[in-house]
């Protein structure tokens, strides 16, 4: 028998339990993984709590890196033996072994650990397609808002837009987590839980704001995010660490200059297979050239995966999370 966490109920992180599975053989077009490494993300927290809905019993966990133990009919791009790693496709990442479709796999190069995959497939990805492939993407010099620039996704994203010459500006919420996002290529930090972020992007950039604002804190930020966009520039609004943005009054957009909004996810900008995997190959390029570090600031056993989650949302963590199986 293999483990899973797994939930019945959504709510706190006590819902999640370490139970028994039956795993099974892979069909058609799929591969059995023998996990190594688990991406412990944010978004693993709106599914359990049910802010963004699953149907029960569920389990939970989009990230892993491991080795693969079986493929199905059809199969002959992944062979056993085979290391490598997944950042969406069917939920359930948090467990020993799993069943995963084989076109959301890419194999790890040699130089990328498994930790490291599990440390970077969900959140470089997620920092790569922000700072590239948006409607607008910075340029070399360009000054740019981020929100949580010390968490999994920021620190990547610091050192994504330092390799890009684009001058990240990040908000923390504490002194420690200012000096790791400079270490990490910030050219500026914002205490947001002191300071007024909207004086600071302005005083910073000489009154001319950002031409992109990436926002993942969601309810407590964005209105204000709205203020440090220039004319004609962009809102990328990723998520919701301490709510959901409900709903946008539109005239507001106007009002501030013609801005756009956008509300992009990894599913989307990953969906095709060849883009996934040429996203995956930039990535890995930039890690195995040291341009961009990547590894686990905490670790946690797969079992003890309530603690992980406790821990992110009391914004305990910094960078990125591994949960072992
Ligand atoms: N749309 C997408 O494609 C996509 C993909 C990946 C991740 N995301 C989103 O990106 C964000 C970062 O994900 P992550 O896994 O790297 O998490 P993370 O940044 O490591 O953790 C979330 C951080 O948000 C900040 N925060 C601000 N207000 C908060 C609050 N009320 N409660 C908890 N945290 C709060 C905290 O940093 P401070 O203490 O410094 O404020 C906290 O450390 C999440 O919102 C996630 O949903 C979106």
């Amino acid at each position: 028998m293999s483990h899973a966490i797994r939930f019945h109920q959504t709510g706190g992180p006590e819902v999640l339990k370490w139970e028994e599975v039956a795993v099974g053989d892979p069909g058609p077009n799929e591969a059995r993984i023998a996990h190594k490494a688990i991406g412990l993300n944010y978004i693993d927290t709106y599914h359990r709590t049910g802010l963004y809905p699953m149907p029960m019993p569920s389990g939970i966990g989009l990230e892993a890196a491991g080795v693969v133990e079986a493929v199905g009919a059809g199969v002959t791009e992944f062979k056993v033996g085979d290391r490598v790693a997944y950042c969406n496709g069917p939920i359930g990442a948090y467990s020993e072994k799993k069943i995963h479709p084989v076109d959301r796999l890419v194999k790890l190069p040699e130089g990328i650990s498994f930790e490291q995959g599990a440390c970077m497939m969900l959140q470089g990805l997620t920092a790569h397609y922000l700072l590239r492939r948006l409607h607008v993407v910075p340029q070399a010099g360009d000054f740019v808002l981020w929100h949580a620039a010390a968490g999994g996704v920021g620190l990547i994203a610091c050192q994504m837009a330092k390799a890009y010459g684009v001058n990240l500006i990040g908000t923390v919420s504490s002194p420690e987590k200012a000096a790791l996002a400079k270490e990490h290529g910030a050219v500026h930090t914002i205490d947001y839980t002191k300071e007024d972020f909207v004086a600071r992007v302005a005083e910073i950039t000489g009154g001319k704001k950002c031409p992109v604002v990436y926002d993942s804190v969601g309810k407590d930020t964005f209105m204000k995010s709205l203020d440090c966009v220039r004319t004609r520039g962009l809102l990328a609004l990723f998520g919701n660490a301490s709510g959901p943005v409900d709903s946008l009054n539109t005239g507001l957009l106007a009002a501030k200059g013609s801005l756009y909004v956008t509300r992009p996810t990894l599913i989307s900008y990953t969906a095709v297979r060849a883009e996934l995997v040429a996203a995956a190959n930039e990535l890995f390029d930039h890690v195995l050239a040291g341009r961009i570090k990547v590894g686990a600031r905490q670790s946690y056993a797969l079992k003890d995966a309530a603690k992980a989650h406790t821990d992110l949302e009391a914004r305990k963590t910094t960078g990125s999370t591994v949960l072992v199986p």
